[in-house]
């Protein structure tokens, strides 16, 4: 992302627009968030034809990124809960007149057009309570009666990379059924 670009104070959620990411926007997907492992992997992902990954755009500049998964991994353990949303996050200067919400809109628009029934995603309630009520304000329901626990890998800017046990809970939706935001 340039240093000069545009503050959100000074746009609104209609200036941006929603794209697919491509390898040359690795660069500024590590100037967004640090190691560039997990953006190759994704983009690795979306060439086998298993996952999606958008970017969100402001004036020519990645200010915002989230993933999505609709098949099973070509390498690793396979995942439940498909398909899902996953990994969203948007440049703290760019945060809460919608970014993500429209980064999640458009996930679950994929989701319907390609006839999912369920669309999953996993959240931290501990850690993030309010994006929990926000996917349960969009019809979403948690399968799980209490968070539990799990060891995720987490990458560092310098790209080393370290199993942490993190809180989840998953939540489901029928793509069909969302309120239009
Ligand atoms: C969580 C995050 C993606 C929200 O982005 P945002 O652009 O501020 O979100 P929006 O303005 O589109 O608001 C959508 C919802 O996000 C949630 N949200 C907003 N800021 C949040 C924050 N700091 N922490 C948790 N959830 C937040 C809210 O539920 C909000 O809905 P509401 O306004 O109806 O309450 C952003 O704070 C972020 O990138 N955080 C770091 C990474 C992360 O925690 N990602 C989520 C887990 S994968």
């Amino acid at each position: 992302m340039h240093q000069g670009a545009t503050p959100m104070s000074d746009c609104s959620v209609q200036d941006l627009t929603i794209r697919d990411a491509v390898v040359a926007d690795v660069p500024a997907l590590c100037a967004l968030r640090g190691a560039r492992a997990p953006h190759e992997a994704k983009l690795a992902e979306t060439a086998a034809g298993t996952a999606r990954f958008l970017v969100e755009v402001l004036g020519g500049d990645i200010v915002a990124f989230a993933g999505g998964r609709h098949r099973q991994p070509v390498t690793g353990p396979p995942k439940p809960h498909l398909p899902k949303l996953s990994d969203c996050f948007v440049a703290p200067q760019y945060r809460s007149p919608g970014s993500s919400r429209a980064l999640v809109s458009a996930r679950e628009r994929i989701a319907h057009a390609a006839g999912c029934e369920l669309l999953s995603v996993s959240v931290d309630p501990i850690e993030s309570p309010r994006w929990l009520d926000f996917f349960r304000g969009r019809g979403y329901r948690t399968l799980q009666p209490a968070p539990y626990r799990k060891g995720e890998l987490r990458y560092a800017d310098d790209g080393k990379s370290e199993e942490v046990l993190v809180w989840r809970q998953d939540l489901v939706v029928n793509p069909r059924k969302i309120e239009p935001a």
